[in-house]
């Protein structure tokens, strides 16, 4: 069985959809501090520092496979300093701890573009290079893949990660991230055809589509162990614009749509992060691949949306 914490999470429902979709719906046992609507298979309510009924869950199900993606994000942890430490760090632990013993046999945890900082290369940032996060979402995602190197040299513990790009996608919406204004802004230009953004117009984000976001996990999960050289955590590239460009691509689509700029304390964030990210390794061992680029992910962000929403 594999169990997803914080399966109600801009990621965990995605994901969940698409391993029932190959492991079958009740091989994935979905869990989350809140219940989730249109669950299609095996539910239970978890709260990732409850270590105790972790473990309570884990052998119920007789769980295997972990991914967990519990963590409150860069936006909302710089309001809940401690609280955020705590729940990025602990939890990761307590996930870590069942693989040394030897009852998980492999692990999932995200990382983010966020372990970056203001002295690392902001173009084409290196696999390996100056970390210096300035958040504490960072700071807690930097200390994670240090942890989980040191699990994996030191126990054999399987764990891989990806360092996420801002994430895109329509069927889930983000939680207090600084990226997030590439997915309201669809949401907004549908609705309102305008969007006031809280980045500056020239500010470079690497971001990707949730497609090859869910593929490149469901795919470094699959990787023969062998493969996986980089057990902190892999970068991966995906597609580098501005909150000017994205606009210019909704308006291929929608020539009416109007963007203002308001940038606010998510500016400073957004500043300390790499503008585009290189990702030879994720390519080399494990032959990743992007597929979406800004123009087809923005035709089908369109698409979709119009769909949810009614508007066709
Ligand atoms: N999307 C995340 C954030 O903005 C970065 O990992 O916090």
């Amino acid at each position: 069985m594999i169990l997803v914490i914080g399966a109600g999470g801009q990621v965990g429902q995605e994901l969940v959809e698409n391993l029932r979709k190959i492991k079958g719906a009740d091989k994935v046992l979905a869990t989350d501090i809140r219940e989730i609507k249109d669950n299609e298979g095996p539910f239970e309510l978890l709260n990732a520092l409850d270590e105790e009924r972790l473990k309570e869950l884990v052998e119920k199900y007789k769980v295997t496979e972990i991914y967990h993606l519990a963590a409150l994000l860069s936006a909302n942890a710089e309001k809940q300093v401690k609280f955020a430490w705590e729940l990025n760090m602990d939890s990761l632990f307590y996930v870590l701890d069942l693989a040394k013993e030897g009852v998980i046999k492999k692990v999932f945890w995200p990382s983010s573009i966020a372990v970056f900082g203001p002295n690392t290369p902001r173009q084409n940032t290196p696999q390996h290079t100056v970390t210096d996060p300035t958040t504490v979402y960072g700071i807690s995602k930097l200390a994670g893949e240090r942890w989980c190197e040191y699990y994996a040299k030191n126990y054999d513990v399987d764990v891989r990660s990806i360092r996420y790009p801002g994430l895109i996608g329509y069927k889930s919406m983000p939680g207090g991230g600084t990226t997030d204004y590439a997915v309201d802004i669809y949401h907004q230009a549908l609705e309102k055809g305008e969007y006031e953004c809280f980045l500056k117009e020239d500010t470079y984000l690497p971001m990707m589509y949730m497609e090859d976001a869910i593929r490149a996990t469901i795919e470094l999960m699959e990787a023969p162990k062998e493969n996986i050289k980089v057990r902190s955590s892999y970068n991966l590239g995906g597609i580098s614009f501005s909150p000017k460009e994205i606009s210019a691509a909704i308006q291929i689509q929608m020539p009416n749509f109007k963007i203002t700029y308001a940038p606010d304390f998510r500016q400073k964030i957004a500043e300390s992060w790499p503008q585009s990210i290189e990702d030879t390794a994720a390519q080399k061992d494990w032959n990743w691949k992007m597929k979406y680029d800004l123009e087809k992910m923005s035709t089908d962000m369109l698409k979709q949306l119009k769909i949810i929403k009614g508007l066709n």
